[in-house]
């Protein structure tokens, strides 16, 4: 039987996709879930590891492998990976549904993120390479939102809310 997220959160690595999604989720009742999570499981290695091991382009295929599988299979908030949104089809798959885009401005990312190694798209020159996948990416996560809610010195409570009020 095929289900359908409720809720699915995109937004930029760090933006608290995973933090929000959870109390998303807690607020109304249904379960959470994580692409990043499934591919690590599936994998067996993190995301890091993929990265080195593979490279970009073979995690990428990867990942959109499990946004699909989990847009199908998941009937809660389901939070996708950073740069899940890169992919066209990807794209074409989320019309349609309830998706909240998290915002965050660059100097917000680089305070959050900016010497996390566990992200391997972030390990050198944080500021030069946020400037960069904002601007990548800002209009993907535009072009898949129904509701954009902005992040920047919100706490994740507030986050919430403001997605529960958008929605
Ligand atoms: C990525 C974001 C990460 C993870 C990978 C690539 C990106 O997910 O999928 O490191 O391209 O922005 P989070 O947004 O959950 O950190």
């Amino acid at each position: 039987m095929s289900a359908a997220p409720v809720v699915v959160l995109v937004g930029p690595m760090g933006v608290g996709k995973s933090t929000v999604g959870q109390l998303l989720a807690e607020r109304l009742g249904v379960g959470y879930r994580d692409t990043d999570d499934d591919i690590v499981v599936a994998e067996d290695r993190s995301i890091a590891e993929i990265f080195v091991d593979a490279g970009e382009p073979v995690f990428r295929a990867i990942e959109k492998r499990a946004v699909r599988r989990a847009l199908v299979g998941h009937d809660g908030v389901l939070a996708l990976g950073g740069g899940a949104v890169l992919d066209a089809d990807t794209r074409a798959l989320l019309a349609g549904q309830r998706v909240v885009y998290l915002s965050m401005d660059v100097e917000e990312a680089v305070r959050r993120t900016g010497l996390n190694a566990a992200r391997p798209l972030l390990a050198v020159n944080p500021r030069k390479q946020w400037r960069e996948l904002m601007e990548a990416r800002r209009h993907l996560y535009e072009e898949v939102a129904t509701v954009v809610v902005a992040t920047d010195g919100r706490t994740p409570e507030e986050v919430v809310q403001a997605a529960l009020d958008a929605l």
